[in-house]
């Protein structure tokens, strides 16, 4: 990279790589966006060209309108013709001493084929909910394709999340099959997932439950109800004609915290999502043929969807789909799967980074890491630190960062400086994408200045795969997104600036949103969980900075007796784990008579966060119970 005052820009062998190079390329997209899509859209494979490339009035937009096609046909059938025998998938197993895996495109065609003829056996029709509820293995992203294939929408539920989390999603959801596994692997230790399936499957509409063998444990099994995967596909043809889809059709359902605990399934179609997927991964990642990706998030998160199944299978890359974790069986595991298969381009987020930062360098001096050529962030911001460090000791000073910017609603990245043109800018995501338009806007919905904090939005036409609605609520959907501006522009829930340069620089959340180690979780989903411990009266979670994992929850709990509050805290903790699962155990939970009230009732979380790390609380005249303050100070800080 070359430095320019703050600014890195790529050098001639960063260029090399890139597919996009010139900054003429913003100019021509920013002058028509939806012709610039339309470029990209036509390098992929459709059954019918589209009459209209982008139609309807937000909320409710259209993109590829009248368009015909199906997504496996651009990351299976078309890549049969010149990559039929390369490498799709590398399987790393999470036991380092066990056999890894690859799949080759023509393996993944058929084993999808025969995955999807099963399913129709299943009865699963087009339009049907499949829920998938899979760690990282191989099965994942054939039970994703398969659905795709037959034209089932699939959603898929965080293998880490508890039953419970299952549970709403399915009934939400309305599926009718799911699929799961007998246990798998993490740190070394067996997750009885078919067990915590069968929990969250009552009162659900599911009727068949197929159970793909991992770990070879013992599980539950209802007869009529249950069939293994191995059984259903052995004999099926290889062959299964794909379902052709409206663009505008539904493909999939995310599910992603909601503010009161009732998760909100954000929507996307076929069409839109498919371009944005194979664009955003082709010209941000760089992907050639000769690339090994590895994106490490878990697939049942939307970089996982993205950028762990389709955008690298739409551009017939190989890549990396990860059992593990980073860290285990010893600190510098990643850096050795880096190593091992030769990893081109590498995209993680900023906990990871903040983890390896931790564990020092020491370390990684038996790695050369010289493979790398991309590196990309993703989740929450980056710290200028952490920035720097992955630049420097991951990238030694070669590769650009990528500080992707996007969520589970854009289905895609919207923004980041691109590997071939650059600015980079320490903690700044950069621009946006060409043919997306990002504004930072101030509460009227004005433009703000450069280094003026806003709300980031999106203007029209907001981006292919954007998403359509919240399952089965629409008013969520305008409720969340739309109402700020009154359907002008898309609200995406977070502040940022522009510096400048005109880089986007995204700072935090507008609403009560965290992020723990990179999952994205509510206070208010937290708070639900809590209240359902049986002594609790009240309850106000906050998100406090944590070194490693960025953010972690503090409960304040209320008891409704102050007498009974023996085992309390435990049971607040069990109540969360096991509504939404581990990853939102609180780091703390304190036992307070009372909460601090404004006048008319609402809790003041701020100053709970400030007697928590013990800042100035600053003027308390407003509260309605000021003493209340004194006596959690002394809980949380006691003499
Ligand atoms: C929220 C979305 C993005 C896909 C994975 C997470 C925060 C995400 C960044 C970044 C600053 C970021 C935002 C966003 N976020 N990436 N590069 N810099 N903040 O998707 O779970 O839907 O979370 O994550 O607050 O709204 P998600």
């Amino acid at each position: 990279m070359i430095k320019k005052g703050e600014l890195y820009y790529p050098d001639t062998a960063a260029k090399k790589r890139a597919w996009l190079k010139s900054k003429s390329v913003y100019a021509l997209a920013e002058k028509n966006p939806v012709k610039f899509w339309e470029s990209v859209a036509k390098e992929l494979v459709w059954r019918k060209k589209w009459t209209k490339a982008y139609a309807g009035t937000p909320p409710h937009i259209k993109w590829f309108v009248g368009a015909k096609l199906n997504i496996t046909e651009n990351c299976l059938d078309r890549n049969l013709v010149t990559r039929k025998n390369k490498v799709a998938i590398i399987w790393e197993p999470d036991d380092s001493n066990q056999a890894a895996r690859t799949i080759t495109y023509y393996q993944l065609y058929r084993e999808v084929n025969k995955f999807a003829n099963a399913l129709k056996k299943l009865g699963v029709k087009k339009g049907d909910r499949v829920g998938i509820y899979l760690p990282m293995i191989p099965e994942v992203v054939i039970a994703m394709l398969a659905c795709a294939r037959i034209g089932a929408v699939h959603s898929v539920v965080f293998s880490a999340f508890s039953s419970q989390a299952l549970q709403v999603r399915l009934q939400d959801a309305g599926a009718k099959v799911l699929v799961t596994v007998d246990g798998y692997y993490r740190r070394g230790k067996i997750t009885d997932l078919k067990k915590q399936a069968d929990e969250g499957l009552e009162g659900t509409a599911v009727e068949r439950v197929v159970v793909v063998k991992r770990a070879g444990n013992q599980i539950p099994w209802t007869q009529a109800r249950d069939v293994w995967y191995e059984d259903i596909v052995r004999g099926e043809s290889d062959e299964c004609a794909a379902a052709v889809m409206d663009a505008e059709d539904p493909m999939f359902i995310l599910y992603t915290s909601g503010s009161t605990g009732k998760p909100k399934g954000a929507l996307h179609t076929c069409g839109g999502y498919m371009v944005s997927a194979y664009a955003s991964d082709k010209w941000i990642f760089d992907l050639t043929d000769d690339d090994i990706f590895w994106s490490t998030a878990d697939i049942g998160w939307v970089t996982g969807h993205t950028y762990s199944c389709y955008g690298p299978l739409l551009n017939g890359t190989t890549f990396i789909q990860f059992e593990g974790s980073p860290d285990y069986p010893n600190p510098d595991r990643w850096a050795g799967v880096i190593d091992k298969y030769g990893v081109t381009v590498f995209y993680t987020a900023p906990t990871a980074i903040r983890m390896f930062m931790k564990n020092g360098t020491d370390i990684l001096k038996p790695y050369t890491m010289k493979t790398l050529e991309v590196l990309g962030s993703v989740g929450e911001p980056i710290s200028e630190k952490a920035w720097n460090w992955y630049f420097k000791e991951v990238g030694k000073g070669r590769c650009p960062i990528l500080d992707t910017w996007w969520q589970t609603e854009t289905g895609g990245i919207i923004a980041t400086s691109l590997p071939g043109i650059g600015p980079f800018k320490p903690a700044h995501t950069g621009l946006a994408l060409p043919g997306i338009r990002i504004r930072v806007v101030d509460e009227a919905g004005k433009l703000c200045k450069p280094g003026q904090e806003g709300s980031v939005v999106l203007f029209p036409p907001f981006c292919p795969s954007l998403l359509r609605g919240v399952w089965q609520n629409e008013q969520k959907f305008t409720d969340t997104y739309w109402s700020q501006y009154k359907n002008k522009y898309y609200f995406s829930g977070d502040l940022g600036y522009k510096d400048k340069n005109g880089l986007l620089r995204v700072v935090g959340r507008a609403d009560d949103m965290i992020k723990v180690a990179g999952h994205r979780l509510t206070t208010g989903e937290l708070e639900s969980a809590a209240c359902k411990a049986p002594q609790v009266a009240e309850c106000a979670v906050v998100g406090v900075v944590d070194e490693i994992k960025g953010e972690v929850p503090v409960a304040f709990v209320v008891p409704k007796s102050q007498t009974d509050v023996a085992g309390m805290k435990e049971n607040v903790v069990a109540a969360i784990r096991s509504t939404i699962g581990p990853i939102a155990t609180p780091h703390e939970v304190f036992v307070v008579t009372d909460l601090p009230k404004t006048r008319s009732g609402k809790i003041m979380r701020r100053i709970l966060r400030k007697v928590f790390t013990k800042e100035e609380l600053g003027d308390l005249s407003t509260l309605a119970n000021p003493e209340s303050v004194e006596s959690i100070k002394n809980t949380v800080n006691p003499a």
